[in-house]
C-alpha cells in the first residue's frame, strides 16, 4: 500500500499568546489542503486540548514529548496514558532539542516510544546527525545507533504507529536545508536499516519524513524524492506558508 504523505507542524515553544494561537488556527482551519495528506499539529502542552477542540476535524494533534511512566511523582511530566485519555493521538519523541538541551539518550527515547505505543499513541520519532558527524561521514552510523534501541524495545509492536522524522541537527532552524539528494540518501539508508533490523514489509510501509528548514520554496523538490514521505516543519509551521508545504505534492 502506498505510504500516505505526512506533514507535521512542530510549534515548539510558540506561540507565546493565546491570541497568536487563535490566528494560526484560523489560517489552518480555512486552508484548502490536499485531502491525501495526513496533517498533525504539535502545539505546546498547555494548548493541546484547546487546539484539539478548535482545529478542523481532518487535522490531528501531537504532544511534543511525554514521559515513560503512566503516573506518579514526576513533577512537570505528562504521561502517554494521560495523552491517550485526552484524545491526543500522536507524540513527538527524540527531537534533537530534547536530546541536546534535556540530555535524552537514545535508550530513554526508545523506552518512551514503547510506553507511548503501549498507551495507544502514535509516535513521530526524530533522529539525525550533527554537522560534525556529517562532516566525519558518520550520518548513517549515527542514525542507526539512534534507531537500534527503538527496534530492540518495539520488537513485534505495531510499526504502523511509528513515523520516523529524519532531522539533521545542522538544518534545524538554521535556514540551511539538506539537499534533496542528501535527504533521499539518508531516508533510503533508514529504510534499508528497517528492512534488515525489522522486516522488508515494515521498511516498505513506514513513513520517513524530513525536517530541517523546510519552507514553501524547497518543499516540492524534497517531497518529490522517492523515500521522502513528508515533513516535520518547525519555523514555517507558524506561518501561512505551512499550507503550501502541506500541499507540496499536489
Ligand atoms: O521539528 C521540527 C524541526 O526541528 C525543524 O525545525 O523547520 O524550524 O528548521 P525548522
Amino acid at each position: 500500500m502506498a505510504r500516505k504523505f505526512f506533514v507535521g507542524g512542530n510549534f515548539k515553544m510558540n506561540p507565546i499568546s493565546r491570541e497568536e494561537k487563535r490566528t494560526l488556527l484560523k489560517v489552518l482551519n480555512s486552508a484548502d489542503v490536499d485531502p491525501n495528506v495526513e496533517v498533525v499539529i504539535a502545539p505546546p502542552a498547555l494548548y493541546l486540548i484547546p487546539v484539539k477542540e478548535l482545529l478542523r476535524g481532518d487535522f490531528k494533534v501531537a504532544a511534543q514529548n511525554c514521559y515513560v511512566k503512566t503516573s506518579g511523582a514526576y513533577t512537570g511530566e505528562i504521561s502517554p496514558a494521560q495523552l491517550a485519555d485526552a484524545g491526543i493521538p500522536y507524540v513527538v519523541l527524540g527531537h534533537s532539542e530534547r536530546r541536546t538541551l534535556f540530555h535524552e539518550t537514545s535508550k530513554l527515547v526508545a523506552d518512551k516510544t514503547r510506553a507511548a505505543i503501549d498507551a495507544g499513541l502514535s509516535v513521530i520519532l526524530c533522529v539525525g546527525e550533527t554537522l560534525e558527524e556529517r562532516e566525519a561521514n558518520r550520518t548513517k552510523e549515527v542514525v542507526e545507533e539512534q534507531l537500534k534501541p527503538v527496534v530492540e524495545v518495539l520488537k513485534e509492536a505495531d510499526w504502523s504507529k511509528v513515523v520516523i522524522a529524519y532531522e539533521p541537527v545542522w538544518a534545524i532552524g538554521t535556514g540551511k536545508v539538506a539537499t534533496s539528494a542528501q535527504a533521499q540518501e539518508t531516508h533510503a539508508d533508514i529504510r534499508a536499516f528497517l528492512s534488515k533490523a525489522v522486516s522488508p514489509a515494515v521498511a516498505e510501509s513506514t513513513r520517513i519524513i524530513y525536517g530541517g528548514s523546510v519552507n514553501a520554496k524547497n518543499c516540492k523538490e524534497l517531497g518529490g524524492q522517492k523515500d521522502v514521505d513528508g515533513f516535520l516543519v518547525g519555523g514555517a509551521s507558524l506561518k501561512p506558508e505551512f499550507v503550501d508545504i502541506i500541499n507540496a505534492t499536489r
